[in-house]
């Protein structure tokens, strides 16, 4: 079965050095550190964790002065724990992305993406949106995406859609991301049928990190919950819906606890205020600090003591940070 093979090339000692030679292919910046929502599973609902920062966005100068020690970058999510549509230089930081052909993408709740915000974003260039639900419907909304109005998602999602369609574009290529959760699995079936209505390109279902801040009751589906999950899936998939689904949403393989996580080897974190952590879940909140790419040297810290220490650690046991993490148990 797929969910199970084994990726021999990420088992390998030669991928899995403490020294990298490579830059990462992949970065993922943080461009705004507040939100307007407080999700349930998200450090920014679970009170008082994040901290606030004193600068909140990131600048365009800032972000070239990131990109610039980066020159084989390959892929970019422009957010991180906060509201990206919050800053509104994106557009902008969007452009100097796509500019440099990194192919280009970030993740909201869409409650900000409204049609001049829309037509900006494509006139970018922007490669791919991914729009973050966890509930099909305003009741299970509210409960999970606290803040959030399902109306207006779909209002901006639907125009969304419709400008790609007027421009004849096939970009952005539109998700929508569902974080699976006992709390939330029940409203399955509505978000496909959302899916489906709006005619986004793909629902892809990701497993949820408890991040040491939730109890395993709230991210651990029951393997009931699983098979259901799996039985819409099918079924929302006989209809024509392209669905994907992380490794780590099946209990049997997140039990397994394998480090399938490529993150130190790869890719890296950079929050918005030049902090560089291995990923979005080990948070400079958290404690993890490996440097600053603003000010100081990219490649002085890819390969710096702290980054070293922490591949040794992750290749041979779970580092604490790690802890609850899907990507111990993630599919490529
Ligand atoms: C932190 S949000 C930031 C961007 C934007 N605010 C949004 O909600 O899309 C990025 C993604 O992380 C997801 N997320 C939040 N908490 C999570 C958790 N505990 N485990 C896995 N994903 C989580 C969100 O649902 C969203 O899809
Ligand atoms: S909208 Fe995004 S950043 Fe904000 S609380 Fe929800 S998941 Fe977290
Ligand atoms: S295992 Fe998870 S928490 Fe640890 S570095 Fe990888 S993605 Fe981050």
């Amino acid at each position: 079965m797929k969910l199970f093979q084994k990726n021999k090339r990420l088992e390998s000692p030669e991928f899995r050095g403490d020294y990298v030679q490579e830059d990462p292919v992949q970065l993922q910046i943080e461009t705004s550190s507040l939100c307007n929502l407080q999700c349930v599973m998200c450090p920014h609902g679970i009170k008082g964790f994040l901290w606030k920062k004193e600068d909140n966005y990131l600048t365009h100068a800032q972000l070239v002065k990131i990109l610039n020690q980066f020159p084989h970058l390959e892929k970019i999510s422009l957010q991180g724990m906060g509201e990206p549509l919050l800053n509104s230089e994106l557009p902008e930081l969007v452009a100097e992305s796509t500019s440099r052909g990194i192919t280009t993408s970030f993740f909201t709740n869409a409650m900000l993406l409204k049609r001049q915000v829309v037509d900006t974003l494509m006139d970018a260039r922007l490669h791919r949106l991914v729009i973050s639900l966890d509930a099909g419907t305003e009741e299970k909304l509210a409960e999970i995406r606290k803040g959030a109005d399902l109306a207006a998602i779909v209002d901006n999602v639907q125009y969304l859609i419709s400008e790609k369609k007027r421009r004849g574009s096939t970009t952005p290529y539109v998700n929508i991301m569902f974080v699976a959760m006992p709390k939330n699995i029940e409203t399955i079936p509505a978000v496909i049928e959302l899916a489906l209505e709006l005619g986004v390109d793909e629902l892809v279902i990701k497993a949820c990190s408890g991040m040491a801040l939730i109890d395993e009751h709230d991210w651990m589906l029951s393997e009931k919950d699983f098979d259901e999950l799996m039985v819409s899936v099918e079924k929302g998939r006989k209809k024509g819906l392209q669905i994907g689904i992380a490794a780590g949403v099946n209990p049997l393989v997140r039990r397994q606890g394998k480090l399938r996580c490529q993150w130190p080897w790869k890719k890296a974190y950079v929050a918005v205020d030049g902090s560089v952590t291995p990923c979005c879940y080990a948070l400079p909140e958290r404690g993890v600090v490996f440097g600053n790419v603003l000010t100081s040297d990219f490649s002085e810290i890819w390969n710096g003591p702290k980054y070293q220490s922490f591949r040794k650690e992750l290749r041979e046991g779970m580092p604490a940070i790690c802890k609850n993490c899907p990507d111990y148990s993630q599919f490529e």
